[in-house]
């Protein structure tokens, strides 16, 4: 039977944005000039967003693992952090993005904390687009959280363990406002997801791109929406 193409853009896209330190090396660079290529890349693809008809877009840009990288390389990533927010926040509100950030802000240090504060706060009213930033995010890490606030409601009496599902279960996720993303990107070539979105991901249609994230355009990003039109997404159904 001929594959059923899906109606409509993706909804919500998240995307690995990987490579960048790669990209750096490939040019004799220090990986922090890569992730600074990487970042400058985030506006064209959060301003193709609402052309495309994607809502939501949700990007991968420091993971729970990522503590492991050198001292240098943390605190320059911390930096790069601060500075961003500080320097778009104008353009994004402008934009009429609404920005989140899901992790567990807790390790990040104060300045950065307020920074992110603010940011979603100025842009709440938005919804042109809906930016979601994941910074000291693993999807263990955000389960494990949110079993600890759910055990806590159980233990308090606020819920009981019958009440706990596959409905009530995400609603402590970080993610608890944004629906499951259509779509998750990973660029540079690894076809491993490095425990992003698990729960949330769980019937996404993925692609794996060989692109660098420095290299990544709003062609290519056209291109793949495009592309996922022509999916046949089944939810362990059958098509008739
Ligand atoms: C992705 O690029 C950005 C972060 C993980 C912060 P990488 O820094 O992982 O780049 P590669 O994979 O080493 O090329
Ligand atoms: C995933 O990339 C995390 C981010 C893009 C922020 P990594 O480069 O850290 O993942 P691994 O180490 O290749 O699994
Ligand atoms: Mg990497």
């Amino acid at each position: 039977m001929a594959a059923k193409p899906i109606s409509g853009p993706p909804r919500h896209v998240a995307i690995i944005m990987d490579g960048n330190g790669r990209w750096a090396t490939m040019r004799g660079r220090p990986r922090l000039f890569g992730h600074h290529a990487g970042a400058k890349r985030v506006r064209e693809i959060v301003e193709a967003c609402p052309d495309l008809g994607v809502k939501y877009l949700t990007i991968f840009a420091f993971s729970t693992e990522n503590w492991k990288r050198t001292q240098v390389e943390v605190a320059g990533l911390m930096s790069l952090f601060r500075r961003y927010i500080a320097k778009e926040a104008r353009a994004l509100f402008e934009e009429g993005v609404r920005v989140r950030f899901i992790g567990d802000r807790v390790r990040l240090d104060k300045k950065l904390q307020a920074l992110m504060d603010e940011l979603e706060t100025l842009t709440a009213k938005n919804d042109r687009v809906n930016l979601t930033i994941a910074i000291n995010y693993g999807g263990r890490d955000e389960v494990a959280r949110a079993t600890k606030r759910l055990a806590e409601d159980v233990a308090n009496g606020k819920l009981s363990p019958e009440e706990v599902n596959e409905e009530t279960l995400p609603k402590y996720l970080d993610t608890c406002v944004l629906p499951d993303p259509d779509l998750v990107i990973r660029t540079s070539g690894e076809a491993r997801i490095s425990n992003f979105l698990l729960w949330q991901s769980a019937y996404a249609e993925y692609e794996f791109i060989d692109t660098l994230w420095p290299d990544f355009t709003r062609d290519v990003f056209t291109a793949l929406v495009a592309r996922y039109g022509n999916r046949e997404r089944r939810f362990g159904g059958v098509l008739g």
